[in-house]
């Protein structure tokens, strides 16, 4: 069966019944090898987190997060016309929202992909750490760049057990670059831009470039008089995988 036979069966499988049976025919599609007589008992890590309380895990959810996690650790994760368009396969049924032309790279985790809204043309390059306890919700256009993370919870400093909770909105257009960091709350402006290996501890005012741990900003983007899609934000070369 060749790569285009394959995500279609895909598809077909991920759009009806996503059980024990439908994670065993996507594995087969992926080539791995995984005991499939286990598949009805696996649980993923998340589901022994305090959140999974709150907002828990269907059957179709741990299998969809399992697969994303699984073809990582198989070599389809590097035949990037087949692991791309798998990865918005499984995006545009596990996360809350999932616009059009979504790419997503290898190793990009997450903890509860239900609890993530993504807009139109979104990127995540590898190594993306997105920890959604708290809601993330993402904008149109925006790029996560290599090893970016975002955090939506802390820890209570005198009882451990104690969690809060708190969301970060990237707006439209922003860019989060290599190794930044997003701390619980936070909401990045449109347009903005996260310097790589930044700490952004505060709100991102729109248009602006911030850099630093923790970041400060620096200076307005260099927009070179554009603005929203006229930033061309196109992530691979000749906007391949960004359809119009
Ligand atoms: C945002 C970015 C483009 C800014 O770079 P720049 O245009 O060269 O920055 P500027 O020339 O405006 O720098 C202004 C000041 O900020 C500092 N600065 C720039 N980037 C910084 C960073 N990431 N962290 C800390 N300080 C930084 C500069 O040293 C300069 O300081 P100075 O005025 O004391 O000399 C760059 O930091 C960056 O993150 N590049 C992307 C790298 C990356 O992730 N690539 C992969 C993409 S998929």
């Amino acid at each position: 069966m060749d790569i285009k036979e394959r995500l279609r069966s895909i598809e077909t499988i991920a759009g009806s019944t996503m059980d024990a049976g439908g994670a065993a025919r996507i594995l087969d599609m992926m080539g791995a090898c995984f005991p499939r007589e286990i598949l009805g008992e696996i649980k993923i890590y998340s589901e022994y987190l305090p959140k999974a309380e709150d907002i828990g895990f269907t059957e179709e959810q741990r299998y969809l997060h399992f697969l994303w996690d699984t073809l990582d650790k198989t070599p389809m994760a590097a035949v990037a016309n087949f692991a791309i368009p798998l990865r918005r396969i499984i995006a545009k049924r596990l996360f809350k929202s999932c616009g059009k032309n979504f790419i997503a790279e290898e190793n990009v985790r997450f903890n509860f992909g239900h609890n993530i809204e993504v807009g139109d043309d979104v990127f995540f390059n590898r190594g993306v750490f997105l920890d959604s306890k708290g809601g993330i919700s993402i904008g149109n256009r925006c790029a996560l760049a290599e090893g970016a993370e975002i955090y939506t919870h802390s820890h209570s400093q005198s009882n451990h057990v104690k969690r809060t909770y708190a969301g970060v909105t990237i707006k439209d257009f922003a860019c989060i670059y290599s190794h930044a960091t997003i701390l619980p709350g936070i909401t990045i402006g449109a347009q903005a831009i996260v310097a790589a290996k930044s700490l952004v501890s505060q709100d991102v005012a729109p248009n602006m470039m911030v850099a630093g741990i923790p970041a400060k900003v620096v200076r307005e983007r260099h927009n070179g008089g554009c603005t929203r899609s006229q930033l061309n934000h196109v992530w691979l070369h000749k906007g391949v995988f960004q359809d119009e």
